[in-house]
């Protein structure tokens, strides 16, 4: 059934640009009172209220939300489901934390009732954190991705997922039977969810660890296959890893290398983490349209390293950033806290990410490195009507804070330094309501 038209009024922040190129006049938008008007799944007004409010048609139902901030709904960039339920385990570095706690937990997935209850778990992880689209690694089970797409499916969210690709240097339960079968099975998931619905499809070898040069080089030829496909994959996350993928590839330049030379590096690609890249990573990234997931709970949590958010934006060769949580190796679903740590990994080097330029990362920045950003990631007419409404007086704390200020750089820096799922009041996904907080039952599908 088609969405109804509804109106939003609340303030509100949008971008028209990136923040990180350009001053922040030119890119960051803010309406103190504004009116955001949805139908068919999509924006079709936004702007002040008193502008907007003659013109809204009659009957349109209007929903004010005092002390709240409308948002374009968050994005991450990078997250596992299978990973949800091990999130917190105490563990060491990335390969020992990958062998103790990954890999048994991902063979769990084995079973597709557990597969089926954990993408529902995940699902409404995601919207009570106001993230309304994220790029997630499923296992190498098809099952897996086949339970995330449909629950995806029911919320009419707009993921991009993918069946995860490894065949070898882990559980043998862990590994495709052979190169063949994993893309067939690959096809397979593509022919069926590839642009049904809003449902995307991502190739998704693990990590140039756990494939064969045989396996990403045919994962390279399944993306050329069709239209609009996308890759993701870890890159130089940690030191011992990129230690061991240069024995494992002797003949590549690098770890990026790897992935360039089987034809995984280009637009709609995107690594995980790229915490140890050179320059001249960068400068690919940039040329390629290729784009990193800057995951900071992750890298501090697995003691990774710092990634280098303001280089890799250098105005002179910009690469395309979005923030991933990277669940479970990061320790939230919540983009706000995403942000809370992308702040201290800059501070540790020096910089300062302040809150025009994080919520930009965390809405257009990311709608931007998936190549998506002429649908997705602003409040402005014709886009994807997916908002979330931030709660500025969520907490006895954060109403303390947001109260002293009417600024709203410093309003947005309390929210994404003290925010968490607490300050979602409501997300809408297509036009709908898909979580409201304050409802009995909080979730619906479309
Ligand atoms: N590298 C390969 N697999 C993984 C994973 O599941 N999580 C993280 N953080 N890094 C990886
Ligand atoms: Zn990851």
């Amino acid at each position: 059934t088609q969405a109804p038209r509804i109106a939003l009024r609340a303030g509100a922040i949008t971008f028209r640009g990136n923040p990180f190129l350009a001053p922040e006049a030119e890119t960051f938008v803010y309406e103190s009172d504004a009116l955001l008007v949805m139908e068919a799944g999509r924006i079709t007004a936004f702007g002040p209220y008193e502008a907007l409010w003659p013109s809204l048609a009659e009957g349109t139902e209007i929903r004010s939300f005092p002390d709240a901030l409308l948002c374009p709904g968050f994005i991450d960039t990078h997250v596992h489901y299978p990973q949800t339920g091990m999130i917190a385990s105490f563990a060491g570095e990335l390969l020992e934390w990958l062998e103790r706690y990954t890999f048994p937990t991902e063979l769990a997935f084995a079973d597709p009732a557990y597969a089926d209850a954990m993408a529902k778990v995940f699902l409404r992880q995601l919207l009570r954190n106001g993230t309304t689209t994220a790029m997630v690694y499923c296992t190498v089970h098809p099952h897996s991705a086949e339970a995330l797409f449909a629950e995806s499916h029911r919320f009419d969210t707009r993921m991009i997922a993918g069946k995860v690709l490894m065949d070898r240097n882990a559980p043998e339960g862990l590994l495709d039977e052979s190169v063949a079968r994993s893309i067939a099975e690959s096809e397979a998931l593509i022919a069926r969810w590839h642009g049904t619905g809003r449902q995307l499809y991502a190739v998704t070898p693990r990590f140039a660890g756990t494939s064969t040069p045989e396996q990403l080089e045919a994962a390279g030829h399944l993306l050329k296959r069709q239209a609009g496909l996308f890759l993701q994959t870890h890159l130089s996350e940690n030191r011992k890893e990129i230690e061991w993928i240069a024995g494992l590839f002797p003949e590549r330049a690098d770890y990026l290398d790897v992935y360039a030379h089987a034809g995984l590096v280009g637009p709609r690609a995107v690594f995980g983490h790229g915490v140890h890249v050179s320059e001249g990573n960068l400068c690919t990234c940039h040329e390629t349209g290729a784009a990193l997931a800057h995951c900071p709970t992750s890298n501090l949590f697995l003691g990774s390293g710092l990634f280098r958010l303001f280089d890799a934006l250098d105005p002179r060769r910009p690469v395309r950033v979005g923030l991933g949580t990277d669940v479970g190796a990061g320790t939230s679903f919540s983009q706000l806290a995403s942000l809370n740590e992308a702040y201290k990994v800059a501070a540790l080097q020096g910089g300062r990410l302040d809150a025009v330029k994080g919520f930009y990362l965390a809405t257009l920045g990311g709608a931007h490195a998936l190549h998506l950003d002429d649908r997705l990631g602003r409040l402005a007419p014709g886009y994807e009507a997916d908002v979330c409404v931030l709660d500025l007086k969520a907490t006895e704390l954060l109403a303390l804070r947001t109260a002293r200020s009417d600024d709203i750089s410093d309003q947005l820096f309390a929210l994404m330094t003290l925010g968490d799922d607490r300050a979602i009041r409501a997300t809408y996904v297509a036009g709908r309501c898909a979580y409201d907080r304050d409802r009995a039952e909080p979730f619906q599908y479309a």
